[in-house]
């Protein structure tokens, strides 16, 4: 059957939206669990836009892309040739790295933003692409705002490029403005009228700002295009990008209607989507297609009647098909190492040696205090472990004051290498309180900018994940903890963020201008 490429950009579109962005350990947690889900392409940056960007995109090509049936390493770019140098430098080490540039082709970005003619793009997009092309055969090339362009000149540019030896042509709705037929309509007309198209893999990226992304994905997929670019939980700029697991199981689910397929191992939908949420602290809605809490929930009195006498009646997917977990007891206090290592391996992580031992430490200290262990709790407690930075301080004690007419109060311990460092602080509650006692400890003011819990599972006793993003002096960070006590979780992750700043990674750059 006819093969769909997915390309997920996650990593690269999908980080660059507020709130999103993940650091190095983040992505490669999430570029693992991609590569198990068995994309063909991972987007893992845009490496000129900053070190961080660089670094993290360097490290999926070493540790995702080396591995054996590794998806594609790509980075993204700019036209300019410093940009596919640095570009190229980052995702090289990959089995099968590829470049891919781009450059707008509407007059309204040429005349606005670019400030150049058409032909000068024209000229700056082969030089790019013959550039990438002696660095590796694997170039993809994206005429931005394809949907608002003149088509003629659009269609000059692709065949040039083609030309020039780009191997896939990706056709981006950069502001989702496209309507499904009309988009269809250009994709088909690009097929027959641009020099060489029958020898590459057109592509499409679509934008949600209509909400149409995912139905002018498929429609573009209906009229020839053999890859789609999208991301999990449909994350991305303004109001995202195609979501992933939307695109996949319509494709899935109607491969009767489109006549293709995905190498996509669809089982493996639900844990992309949970660990983008612990990773970015940002959850999908409820009523979400696929992924979403209520995404299987048969609630009117009819439709549960129907399921129970044939699940056919109104289940068009099943909640297996995507690797959605029944949410039962998995372990409990007297489960043993192996258990713990053999569920985890189950759930997509795979820990062994020191990092198992801390996790086993964590599921003790989680038993002790909770009765039932959850998929979800493992969850939260692998996936902090995993993907927190260097710990600079770490938490040694923690006392708070706290109820109607007290002022409240917290005396914190904190511990930097072989020293504890104590103080207290009052607050307007009981979080402000620990913040303050912790600023007072490392001398570091956060401006909180955003704070978000939410319960992991049901029940009163239930892991509470805190997501948090604070502004020191600036820089602005996220971080992230988890604890049955939410006071604790929020003091883990106030200080996960703290030690973003302490140790930071790279310099992250504003923002990058095509
Ligand atoms: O939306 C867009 O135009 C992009 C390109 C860089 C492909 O993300
Ligand atoms: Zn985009």
């Amino acid at each position: 059957m006819d093969r769909v490429i997915i390309f997920d950009t996650s990593l690269r579109d999908g980080e660059q939206a507020p709130g999103f962005s993940m650091n190095t350990a983040e992505k490669l947690e999430m570029a693992r669990q991609l590569a198990r889900l068995n994309v063909d392409v991972i987007e893992a940056g845009f490496p000129i836009s900053s070190d961080e960007d660089f670094e993290a995109t360097r490290e999926v090509a070493r540790q995702v892309g080396t591995l054996e049936g590794a998806p594609i390493i790509c980075g993204l770019s700019r036209v300019g040739l410093m940009d596919i140098d640095r570009c190229w430098e980052a995702v090289k080490y990959a089995r099968r790295p590829r470049i891919h540039t781009f450059v707008a082709t509407s007059d309204i970005h040429l005349k606005y933003k670019l400030r150049k003619s058409r032909a000068e793009i024209l000229q700056a997009s082969v030089e790019a692409v013959k550039h990438a092309r002696s660095y590796c055969e694997d170039v993809e090339f994206s005429p931005e705002d394809a949907s608002r362009s003149d088509f003629d000149y659009m269609c000059d540019v692709l065949s040039a490029v083609i030309e020039a030896g780009a191997r896939t042509i990706n056709i981006p709705d950069t502001v989702g403005y496209a309507i499904p037929r009309e988009w269809g309509e250009r994709i088909a007309r690009i097929r027959e009228k641009v020099r060489g198209m029958d020898k590459v893999v057109l592509s499409v990226h679509c934008h949600n700002d209509l909400g149409q992304a995912v139905a002018n994905s498929v429609t573009g997929v209906m009229n020839g295009a053999r890859q789609v670019e999208c991301t999990i939980n449909g994350i991305g700029e303004r109001a995202g990008n195609a979501s992933l697991e939307e695109v996949v199981m319509a494709l899935h689910t109607r491969k009767d209607f489109f006549g293709v397929e995905t190498g996509v191992r669809t089982e493996e939908i639900f844990k992309a989507s949970r660990l983008l949420s612990h990773i970015t602290g940002i959850h999908v809605q409820p009523n979400k297609a696929i992924v979403g809490e209520n995404a299987f929930a048969h609630e009117a009195g009819i439709h549960q009647d129907g399921v129970l006498k044939e699940k056919l009646t109104y289940e068009i997917m099943r909640p297996e098909d995507i690797g959605r977990p029944s949410n039962k007891l998995v372990l409990g206090k007297h489960s043993g190492r192996h258990a713990l290592a053999a569920r985890l391996k189950d759930l997509g992580f795979d820990l062994a040696g020191s990092e198992l031992d801390r996790a086993f430490k964590k599921f003790k200290d989680l038993a002790d205090r909770k009765k039932e262990v959850f998929d979800e709790d493992l969850m939260s407690i692998v996936t902090d472990e995993a993907t927190q930075g260097p710990e600079t301080y770490g938490l040694e004690y923690l006392h708070v004051i706290s109820g109607t007419g007290v002022v409240p109060s917290a005396t914190v311990k904190l511990r930097r290498d072989d020293q504890v460092f104590q103080d207290s602080g009052v607050g307007d509650g009981p979080v402000d309180a620990v913040l303050a006692a912790m600023e007072a400890i490392t001398g570091l003011k956060g401006r909180l900018l955003d704070y978000s819990l939410r319960s992991a599972t049901s029940g009163k006793d239930a892991i509470g994940e805190v997501s948090m993003k604070i502004d020191f002096d600036g820089t602005v960070v996220s971080g992230r903890g988890s604890s049955t006590d939410v006071i604790e979780a929020s003091a883990r992750a106030y200080l996960s963020a703290l030690n973003r700043v302490v140790q930071p990674v790279g310099q992250r750059m504003t923002e990058v201008g095509p």
